[in-house]
C-alpha cells in the first residue's frame, strides 16, 4: 500500500468484480444499440477502460472535460467545459461514466447539456457515490459502490493530480491533505 494512504478501502479484486458485474447488466440493456459512452476526464480513465472492456455490442468512445466553478448549494454552481464531445449526441444513447458523485453538480449539469443537445437518452454509471454529500437532484443509474464521506484516491482519482494510478482505491491519510 502507498505511504500516504491510511488504509484500502476497495481491493483490485473488488473492483474488478464489481466493475465487471455492473458493466454486464450495461450490456443486457444496450445489446441491440450502438451507444456513444462519454468518459469524463480526467477521474474516470481507469473506471472508464476497465468498464468498457466487459461491453459485446458496438460502442462508440468519447470523452469529456470540466471543471466547476463555485458549485455548491451556497453560490450558483457554473460547469467549465475544458474538452467538449468530438461526436455529435443528437439522436444518440449516451452513457456518461464517471468516476464519482459527490455533490451531484457535474452530473446533474452533464445530463442536463446533454439532453439539450438531443442525445435519445442519457445514462449515467458511476464507480463511486459519496451519497452523504448529495446537493443536486441526481442519480446514477449504475453505481458500483456506496462509500462513506472518505477522502479516496487511486483507480483514477487524485489528490493534487497524485495518486491516480493506484491500482485500488485506498483512503488518504489527513497528514497528507490538512
Ligand atoms: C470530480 C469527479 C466529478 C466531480 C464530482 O472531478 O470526477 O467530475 O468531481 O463532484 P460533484 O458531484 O460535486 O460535482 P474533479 O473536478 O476532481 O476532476 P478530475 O476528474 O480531473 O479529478
Amino acid at each position: 500500500m502507498h505511504k500516504d494512504c491510511e488504509r484500502i478501502m476497495l481491493t483490485e479484486d473488488q473492483l474488478r468484480s464489481r466493475v465487471k458485474e455492473v458493466a454486464l447488466q450495461v450490456d443486457k440493456v444496450y445489446k441491440d444499440k450502438c451507444p456513444l459512452v462519454v468518459g469524463i476526464l480526467k477521474g474516470s480513465i481507469i473506471f472508464y477502460s476497465d468498464f468498457i472492456r466487459f461491453l459485446t455490442m458496438p460502442v462508440e468512445l468519447d470523452f469529456m472535460a470540466v471543471s466547476s466553478y463555485g458549485s455548491g448549494a451556497v453560490s450558483s454552481g457554473k460547469l467549465n467545459i475544458k474538452k467538449d464531445l468530438d461526436r455529435d449526441v443528437k439522436g444518440r444513447d449516451v452513457i456518461i461514466v464517471e468516476d464519482i458523485i459527490d455533490s451531484g453538480f457535474t452530473l446533474a449539469c452533464l445530463k442536463d447539456l446533454l439532453l439539450k443537445r438531443g442525445a435519445a437518452s442519457v445514462c449515467i454509471v458511476t464507480l463511486l457515490d459519496k451519497f452523504e454529500r448529495r446537493e443536486y437532484d441526481i442519480k446514477s443509474d449504475y453505481n458500483c459502490f456506496l462509500i462513506e464521506n472518505e477522502f479516496v484516491v487511486g483507480y483514477g482519482l487524485d489528490y493534487n493530480e497524485q495518486y491516480r494510478h493506484l491500482p485500488y482505491i485506498g483512503i488518504l491519510k489527513r497528514s497528507v491533505y490538512e
